[in-house]
């Protein structure tokens, strides 16, 4: 992806008895080239119910774990599985 990209996802929560609520917002946005090797220049940010952000050092730890098992040539991308992909070509 090129420097200045940015991916949302949002989510949602299954409470008790099937109740859903607003899950949080997770963002990831792509610096320049070459300012951090370790997530493949990722900023990794939470967007919470409440409004608040998070984007501390913990958060990109937490997701870079993750993304980054998705390697180089996806550029941490996992994208959804292709079952569940909206596509316009069928
Ligand atoms: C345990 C693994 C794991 C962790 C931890 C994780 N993610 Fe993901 N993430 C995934 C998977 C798998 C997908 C693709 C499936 C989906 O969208 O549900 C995904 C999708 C995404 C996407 C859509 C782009 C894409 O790669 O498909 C964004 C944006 C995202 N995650 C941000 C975050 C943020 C921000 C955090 C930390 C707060 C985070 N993720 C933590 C596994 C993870």
């Amino acid at each position: 992806m090129p420097a200045g990209s940015v991916l949302a996802k949002d989510s949602f929560i299954v409470g008790e008895h099937g109740a859903i609520a607003v899950g949080p917002l997770f963002l990831m946005s792509k610096g320049a080239a070459g300012s951090n090797a370790v997530r493949r220049d990722w900023t990794y940010t939470m967007i919470m119910p409440d409004g608040s952000v998070r984007e501390d050092a913990g958060i990109q730890k937490f997701c870079n774990d993750c993304h980054r098992r998705a390697g180089a040539e996806d550029d941490n991308l996992m994208f959804l599985p292709l079952p569940y992909r909206v596509t316009t070509s069928n």
